[in-house]
């Protein structure tokens, strides 16, 4: 959880406090992943929360610079994606800062659309657009 909050702390803008991460955990442990190299480093993560409206939400993912582009993040989301349809949930959704165009391209081509905009959704004024994406059991 440490690493995860370090790894966190670099790569967004919003400032995280560590109680955040702990929540995440207590609330819905099978929703929190963490893909690690075989000396334990965290590369990537995801954290996410049960709406309790058939919605599972993406709180926050994120991938080591180093590992970018070969497709950790798209697996997190997967098994993210499986665990969410265990827990009866029909969808996933997620908010994004609306000047992120590389990560919104990320999330259409992991089968997210665009549902909405956020006028002044994050604490500095930046509108968020909010995306989600249906799901199913495959069996
Ligand atoms: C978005 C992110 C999780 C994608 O993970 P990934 O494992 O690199 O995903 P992929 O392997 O599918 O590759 C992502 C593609 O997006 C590109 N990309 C690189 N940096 C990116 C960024 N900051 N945001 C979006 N896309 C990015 C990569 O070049 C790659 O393009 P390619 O397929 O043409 O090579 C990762 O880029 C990341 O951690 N970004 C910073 C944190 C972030 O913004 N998280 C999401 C908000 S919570």
């Amino acid at each position: 959880m440490e690493q995860v909050f370090d790894m966190a702390c670099s790569l967004f803008d919003e400032h995280y406090r560590p109680e955040v991460f702990m929540y995440f955990h207590q609330t819905w442990p099978r929703g929190q992943l963490v893909v690690c190299s075989p000396e334990g480093r965290v590369l990537g993560f995801i954290n996410g929360v049960l709406c309790g409206d058939g919605a599972a939400r993406v709180m926050l993912l994120g991938v080591n610079r180093m590992m970018r582009g070969l497709g950790l993040g798209p697996r997190l989301l997967k098994e993210f994606e499986a665990r969410a349809v265990m827990e009866g949930c029909q969808r996933i959704t997620l908010e994004l800062r609306a000047s992120k165009q590389r990560l919104l391209a990320f999330y259409l081509r992991n089968g997210f659309v665009a549902e909405a905009m956020l006028p002044a959704y994050y604490s500095d004024g930046e509108d968020g657009v909010s995306m989600s994406k249906p799901i199913q059991l495959n069996i």
